[in-house]
């Protein structure tokens, strides 16, 4: 079983053009959590803390991935895409060779609360053409191994159920996990990948009897193994379990462009500037 090799803590930053957010990792944490780049939680009742959003700006060699838990995310971009990310919904969005989007969360009664993940594409794939995945909540398939256990398969395979994100470079898996009190749980992971998990609700211990539980608004990063073991006390606990392939390549990060060289970071921006920075659309 993986051992929890280290515990990150979420810290408050302000974002986009002033949303307050919640970072578990980004370019300091560089390469731990290779092929991940960064994690953002934006959870708050506040409309203040979040409706100034994210206007347009360009990415370049990476995917960003976006699951809503609840709330409306609206959100266009240079392909031509235009729509509501809704509670439930995930969007995966590589940006490849270029894209320009917006996303601007909407008011919402009660919490907005959705994660984006950030992941590293490799070299050969940096500059490939961009697309973009909008899966519904209901596209989302969700089973049970036991009847302690219930998983949103997103991305990747549980018991022969495959997830709707699919074709992804860095072979990623993530689950949306909830364990009912007093249970374990045991999930096989490949062997060489970078596995993490984000607590949501709830408290677990990630590894042997003795471990503490771990909270929400803490992530953990396994060391490397085979599988990982969660156990619950008298709560449940409700986590994301995110893993892929590492890319183990040089990098070079200016804001939203993740490249190699420092050559190709200048080139991007200058592209963005004389407005040559789109390739495919
Ligand atoms: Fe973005």
């Amino acid at each position: 079983m993986r051992r929890v090799r280290k515990i990150l803590k979420a810290k408050p930053v302000i974002e986009g053009a002033g949303v307050r957010l919640k970072r578990l990792f980004g370019k300091p944490e560089l390469p731990l959590l290779d092929p991940f780049l960064l994690l953002d939680d934006f959870h708050s009742n506040d409309p203040d803390d979040y409706l100034a959003g994210f206007p347009m700006h360009p990415h370049r060699g990476i995917e960003t991935i976006t699951y809503i838990l609840h709330g409306e995310v609206a959100h266009r971009d240079s392909m031509g895409n235009r729509g509501v990310i809704q509670s439930g919904d995930v969007q995966w969005m590589t940006a490849g060779g270029g894209i320009i989007h917006e996303e601007m969360p909407k008011r919402t009664e009660g919490t907005l609360w959705g994660f984006q993940l950030w992941a590293n594409l490799p070299a050969s794939h940096k500059m490939m053409a961009p697309r973009y995945q909008n899966i519904k909540a209901g596209e989302i398939p969700c089973v049970s191994p036991n009847t302690d256990v219930s998983i949103k398969v997103i991305c990747g395979e549980v018991g022969g159920v495959r997830g709707p994100v699919q074709g992804i470079v860095s072979r990623p898996e993530y689950l949306d996990i909830t364990i009912h009190p007093n249970a374990v749980y045991e999930h096989a992971t490949e062997k060489d990948c970078t596995v993490f998990a984000y607590v949501i609700e709830g408290s677990g211990s990630f590894e042997g009897e003795d471990h503490p539980p771990i909270l929400p608004e803490n992530l953990i990063l396994f060391a490397y193994g085979s599988g990982i073991r969660v156990r619950t006390a008298e709560e449940p606990v409700r986590f994301l379990l995110i893993s892929g392939q590492a890319v183990r390549e040089q990098i070079a990060w200016s804001g939203p462009i993740v490249m190699n060289t420092r050559d190709e970071l200048e080139t991007a921006f200058e592209e963005y500037r004389l407005g040559t920075f789109l390739r495919h659309n």
